[in-house]
């Protein structure tokens, strides 16, 4: 969905219509959780402008509601669908949005998008908090799994293909979060102050929501933390200069969860609430998502003419654009049919999507088995477990605990499961070996051992948990927990294959996992299907394509890591760590093997304004079919202000034929190589550059370009 400037002078009689308490009303949400059930009944009665966390029927109901409210003015229902529409059990859950980063697949993330949009649209709802624009940099920060990685570019596509999903059909609003520059906290202790430069946030956390931008997001919402110590809720030249009027968003932006309280119970930047309010709304922010008081003192403030009216009529406006571009005031508001909630096609998708985003990190040519194995011995505390695969945002962790015996209503495979299923023939028993945290006893580690020792190969899922990963779950600490490792080390002492598998948020630091694993995929938070495709990866029904939108480190004390640093220049490493990630971003192994040749540039000299060709001739030098992603990067040798030595500029997926060879080719714009310089402009520096192709960091091929005035 475009947001529609159609409605403007409708709008502008509906404001002349409305009371100032029906505007401020208007400004905002209410969720039914964290506080007095009697304040969510007030504002269904006094028509709150929108309400978080009410699904289906109860947001039927509260519409209804609104139908009795002088204005009638339908109320917009926000969902954190952040992958699928994952808190209505029943609805498809997708892999995370760090793991789907790992498929590079733009077109599948945006027809996922468009499949949530469907099922949240299904269930009554209207706007999807999603999708995180965050940057996962520092890996402790306990929301890397929401990312799409670490790369700006590589987030901004992503972003973009999401939200063009979401909203393409009209079905629901997108809201592009946090604005801005939340996940660089200092430590990564969960919304601490960040320190960033303007001219930081320009180079690399402003250009996604540029992206997402463009690509017709309705709303935004603002970040919780502060940058060199002012709070984004009160980031009036972020909000209102840059997203509002440099970026030219015509949208809404809404707070994140009682931000204008924290103003002054966390953040201590305001004297009472009072004056968070006006500080909120006077920095750009037009709906309050939960600091339900927000409606009286924004109410008062007005009559006593401490706040502006223009400010919330702007702010109204905004809401009520959203809303009828959206087709809420329409009789017929389009509603897909509820059977579309977990349905076949969508299930269809999220197979796609999950295959595409596993990633292969090692292979001593283990895999894929050559031979269906007669007993598989599955082992690991989250072959298992499908909380942890799930990750953080479904119905087992929001918005309320799940009882302990819930069961995801959809179809769903563990590890487990999914060996079962592709491996019918074989016997597949299962022995836990140890939990994910805390010192497990020998006896079960001896079970899983003798498991093993009774088997062809052994299957080991190991990683993290929903206690150790998601919102307000920072780690400092991020090797591997409890005897996950030495499992693993007995597990290989038995001379057995040993395949093992990661379920897990965000990198971890493997140790000696690496070295004892004959194979070793990476799945992340791989929702409903993530069990089923890694088993299916295993026998090699698909060749796996997938590659790391994200750094590994070698150990914690190495975050953060990601590959586009500056370049060192006195110690570039470490005394006690080598050098570099331990898996770079952008790799991942395949079951054959490509080959780059005759790199080549459309033009050698360029300017501002110029688009070129970046072409390459890919071998499958090996004898199964697959898809390559062919990343492009670019260096700008010498420039007024340090810039990485390799910055991803451009990337595509080809499916190459097991001996073929195919000719891509990538567009450069060439103003994508600007730099932001000392002054906070971004420019093109002529001069010279390097443009590099490759299926990984390490294996790059490079071109000269150079740029003049
Ligand atoms: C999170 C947001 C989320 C909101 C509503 C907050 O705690 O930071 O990402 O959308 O809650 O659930």
């Amino acid at each position: 969905m475009k947001i529609s400037m159609a409605y403007e002078a409708r709008i502008s009689e509906i404001l002349a219509e409305m009371t100032l308490e029906e505007k401020i009303a208007q400004m905002q949400q209410v969720s039914p959780e964290s506080f007095r059930p009697e304040v969510f009944e007030n504002f269904r009665k006094l028509g709150g402008g929108s309400f978080l966390h009410v699904l289906g029927k109860d947001a039927d109901a509260v519409r209804a509601d609104a139908e009795n409210t002088r204005m009638k003015i339908p109320p917009i229902f926000g969902i954190d669908a952040i992958h699928g529409h994952s808190l209505l059990n029943g609805a498809v859950i997708y892999p995370s949005q760090l793991a789907m980063a790992c498929s590079w697949n733009p077109s599948l993330i945006k027809k996922m998008g468009k499949a949530t949009a469907e099922e949240v649209n299904a269930d009554g709802l209207d706007w999807v908090f999603s999708p995180v624009l965050c940057i996962g940099r520092d890996t402790r920060w306990g929301r890397v799994d929401e990312t799409f990685g670490e790369d700006p570019y590589l987030v901004g596509t992503l972003a973009a293909a999401i939200t063009e999903g979401y909203e393409e059909d009209g079905l629901v609003a997108a809201c592009l979060k946090h604005y801005i520059g939340y996940g660089e906290e200092t430590g990564a202790r969960d919304a601490y102050d960040t320190e960033i430069s303007m001219r930081k946030i320009r180079e690399v956390f402003l250009p996604p929501f540029r992206r997402a931008v463009e690509a017709g997001a309705s709303t935004v919402m603002t970040a919780y933390g502060s940058i060199s110590g002012v709070p984004m809720t009160a980031h009036r030249q972020l909000l209102r200069e840059v997203l509002k009027d440099e970026l030219g968003f015509d949208g809404f932006v809404v707070t994140d969860w009682y931000n204008v309280g924290s103003l002054r119970t966390k953040q201590k930047a305001v004297e009472s609430f009072a004056d968070g309010v006006r500080v909120t709304v006077e920095s750009g922010n037009d709906m309050s998502m939960n600091s339900y008081q927000f409606y009286e003192h924004a109410i008062r403030l007005v009559k006593e003419g401490k706040l502006s009216m223009e400010l919330i009529d702007e702010a109204v406006r905004r809401i009520l654009r959203v809303k009828f571009s959206l087709g809420l005031f329409d009789e017929n508001k389009k509603r897909m049919p509820k059977e579309c909630i977990g349905s076949k096609e969508h299930i269809e998708i999220n197979h796609a999507l999950t295959c595409e985003s596993l990633v292969l990190l090692e292979n001593n040519g283990v895999l894929p088995l050559k031979e269906t194995p007669k007993k598989i011995a599955v082992v690991g505390p989250n072959a298992d477990d499908i909380r942890a695969q799930y990750g953080d945002w479904t119905f087992f962790s929001h918005p309320n605990r799940a009882p302990e015996d819930t069961m995801p209503k959809g179809d769903y495979y563990t590890v487990l499961r999914g060996l079962k299923t592709v491996f019918a023939d074989s016997e597949v028993a299962y022995a836990k070996g140890c939990d994910v945290m805390g010192y497990s006893a020998d006896t079960m580690m001896n079970e899983a051992i003798a498991l093993a020792e009774d088997a062809d190969v052994v299957i080991a899922v190991i990683g993290d948990i929903l206690a150790q990963n998601g919102e307000g779950k920072d780690r400092a600490v991020l090797e591997l927990s409890g005897r996950q490792g030495e499992l693993i080390r007995k597990l290989k002492a038995t001379g057995k294959p040993v395949i093992t598998v990661l379920v897990n948020g965000k990198p971890l630091c493997l140790g000696d996992v690496i070295e004892n694993s004959d194979a070793l995929i990476e799945t992340f938070n791989g929702g409903d299907l993530g069990g089923l495709c890694a088993a299916e990866m295993i026998a090699g029904k698909f060749n796996p394509s997938g590659k790391l939108p994200i750094s590994f480190p070698r150990a914690s004390g190495q975050v953060p890591c990601y590959y586009n640093q500056y370049a060192g220049w006195h110690a570039t490493k470490y005394m006690d760590v080598d050098e570099g990630s331990r898996y770079d971003f952008g790799y991942g192994l395949s079951y054959t093997n490509y080959e780059y040749k005759n790199l080549a540039i459309s033009a050698d000299t360029a300017k501002a304004g110029d688009v070129l060709t970046v072409s390459v001739d890919i071998t499958n030098t090996g004898d199964m079919d697959g898809a390559e992603i062919v990343e492009m990067y670019y260096n700008d040798l010498y420039s007024s202000v340090l810039t990485p030595t390799r910055q991803l500029c451009g990337f595509t997926k080809v499916f190459v034929g097991a001996g073929e060879t195919v000719h891509v080719e990538l567009p450069l714009a060439v103003n994508d190589l600007s730099l932001v310089n000392a002054n906070c402009e971004t420019v093109l520096e002529p001069g010279d550059f390097e443009i590099m192709v490759g299926g990984s960091l390490a294996t790059l091929q490079t071109v000269a370009l150079k740029i003049t005035e």
